[in-house]
């Protein structure tokens, strides 16, 4: 079964199951500055889990694209990937433990469905800790269906708890489901969760009972949810007998186009095998940053540079394995193939993205030149000393100042004789990295995801001051971005100019005034197209489901929206522009505060 079969089928049966299919988000979380990208499907369901009312429904299905770049140097094993698509089936305050526990039993193990062996199946359940019961009802769950008593592990908070998917957030225990691969035991103690490959984890079933919050506490959630995950790639793999994720359709078109330029062939040896990884997978996530609905190029920060990160690793690798020249694109047009029959806009970035790939390779290519040049030039000096060791502190020199990543140093030091001070290179890195690690920090605290009052307050100025700057500037302001953090809004938006003081003090004054007004926040679910007909500003049109949410703040703005916001405005405090500057050609962006 590929894995295109086994997203239609997991659609299907949520569907027989009166699941209402909806789209997935973009990469780029909206107005959740808590991670970088989308990391589970659930991500973009959070303000529904913690009560707003969602549009399609209390039953949901859908498969979204994830990136999670923490284990970023896990990758070039054969289970891990950067980005991958999941697959997840919802309940808001609708079924909870009992009957998603059923359904996925049902959609694995029937004949009709995915007709996996009983005899194949474990499963683990919370075993509860301090603060949070033994998860016994999920347990007897299992063990209603059959579920023999050995194959039903108890395991602790660090096994078998999820979320949240930033630092606050609905979170509970949850129930994951695994296949045995049939694979030696690696001892006595190999288990579910055991990394030698035993056993394969493909589908989680979290149940959403508590939010957690900034002090750490988890009070329990009025409405109780569940929030399932099954990996398309992983499970694919599985229901095809392959080892590894890397060994299905979804890969192995890429490994053949890096074979034809490589001098290493899959299989070859660990090493080349690891690097051929790296560059799929790394092309791959690429190709979905730059394809993405938000775009996002390579840069220094946030996002940007992650994208940055991953094409320059893989360029590197495709060094390692012989490849002189720029070669990435090619490889990013064979993913565009796969994945334009279910993400179109790929195909209408295509060569936005291709050039895109082109430019970063040069200016790495570029980078190396300059980096191969400085490491001559402190040749000289250092070849002085007997001990024909670069110290730690220089090879992060080239790291920090010229992007040179250390493999290089080490590979040119080779070449000439030398070895590097690895270990005072990773105490330089490790330095730098708690301090950037700090930096991040103080950017990432807060946000939409703890729903608290002031981040509602500026969701709601974010849409008057949408409509403000509509008034002032003209009909054809469009979002661009939003983003919101407990002390503040960014709002990107078309616009060709600057903005004049006058134009900003106008916008001001009616947001203000509105405010004042103490205009009442209303919703109403529609269809899209009446939603429209009744003038509600709607962007990213093609992210609509049919059915949408539409927020009316008094006779002053109405627009398509998720939530939440507050219910009037009269307590919001005074709106207030810090700042207007570009964001990128076209575009303006207002940092603005509401103070009290
Ligand atoms: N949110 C859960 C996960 O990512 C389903 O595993």
């Amino acid at each position: 079964m590929t894995g295109n079969e086994l997203r239609a089928k997991y659609i299907e049966f949520f569907k027989t199951k009166n699941h209402q299919e909806i789209k997935g988000k973009s990469l780029i979380p909206e107005n959740d500055p808590t991670v970088l990208f989308t990391t589970a499907g659930m991500h973009p369901l959070v303000p529904f889990i913690l009560g707003e009312t969602h549009p399609a429904g209390t039953r949901l299905v859908n498969y979204q694209k994830c990136i999670r770049t923490g284990d970023i140097d896990a990758v070039g094993d054969p289970h891990h990937l950067t980005f991958f698509e999941m697959l997840g089936n919802w309940s808001l305050g609708d079924y909870f433990k009992e009957e998603a526990i059923r359904m996925s039993f049902e959609f694995l193990t029937s004949p009709e469905w995915l007709g996996i062996s009983k005899d194949l199946l474990s499963v683990t359940v919370f075993a509860g800790d301090d603060e949070v019961e033994r998860d016994e009802t999920s347990a007897g769950i299992w063990r209603e269906l059959g579920m023999p008593e050995e194959r039903i592990y108890f395991l602790p908070r660090e096994d078998n708890w999820w979320g949240p998917a930033g630092q606050t957030g609905p979170c509970g225990p949850d129930s994951e489901m695994f296949i045995d691969t049939g694979r030696e035991a690696c001892g006595p103690d190999c288990r579910p969760g055991c990394s030698c490959g035993k056993y394969f984890e493909i589908w989680n079933d979290v149940f959403m009972q508590y939010n957690k919050q900034e002090d750490g506490s988890f009070p329990e959630m009025e409405r109780r949810c569940v929030d399932t995950g099954m990996g398309i790639e992983r499970t694919s793999a599985i229901l095809q007998g392959k080892q590894s994720v890397y060994e299905t359709e979804a890969f192995l078109p890429l490994i053949d186009a890096v074979e034809q330029v490589a001098k290493a062939k899959y299989g070859d040896g660990e090493d080349s095998d690891i690097s051929i990884r790296i560059i799929t997978d790394h092309v791959k996530t690429s190709t979905m940053i730059l394809g993405d609905e938000q775009g996002v190029t390579p840069s220094n920060v946030g996002q940007g540079y992650i994208l940055r990160r991953l094409i320059r690793r893989a360029l590197r690798h495709g060094r390692k394995l012989g490849v002189e020249g720029i070669f990435l694109g090619n490889i990013a047009s064979i993913v565009i193939d796969l994945y334009k029959g279910i993400y179109p806009l790929l195909e209408e970035k295509r060569d936005f993205i291709l050039k895109e790939f082109v430019a970063e390779e040069e200016k790495f290519l570029h980078t190396l030149q300059k980096g191969e040049h400085e490491f001559e030039k402190l040749l000289p000096n250092l070849m002085k000393s007997s001990k024909r060791i670069i110290p730690g502190r220089l090879a992060f020199k080239l790291y920090d100042t010229y992007g040179f990543p250390i493999e290089i140093t080490e590979e040119l030091a080779a070449e000439h004789d030398f070895t590097v001070d690895r270990e005072g290179f990773e105490k330089a890195y490790k330095k730098h990295q708690e301090l950037s690690k700090q930096g991040a920090e103080k950017t990432f605290k807060g946000g939409l995801a703890d729903q608290s009052e002031l981040t509602t307050a500026l969701h709601t100025a974010t849409h008057m001051l949408h409509k403000a700057l509509r008034t002032v500037l003209g009909e054809h302001v469009m979002q661009k971005g939003s983003n919101i953090t407990t002390e503040r809004l960014r709002f990107d938006f078309n616009h060709p100019d600057k903005m004049t003081p006058e134009e900003i003090k106008q916008v001001e004054d009616i947001v203000n005034e509105q405010i004042q007004r103490n205009l009442p926040v209303t919703m109403e679910i529609m269809d899209l197209e009446q939603a429209k007909a009744e003038g509600a500003i709607a962007f990213f049109a093609d992210k609509y489901e049919e059915q949408v949410k539409v927020y009316t703040i008094g006779d002053f703005s109405k627009e398509v929206c998720g939530g939440p916001h507050v219910e009037n405005t009269g307590n919001m405090g005074t709106f207030k522009i810090k700042k207007e500057q570009s964001s990128s050609a076209g575009v303006r962006r207002i940092r603005a505060v509401l103070q009290k």
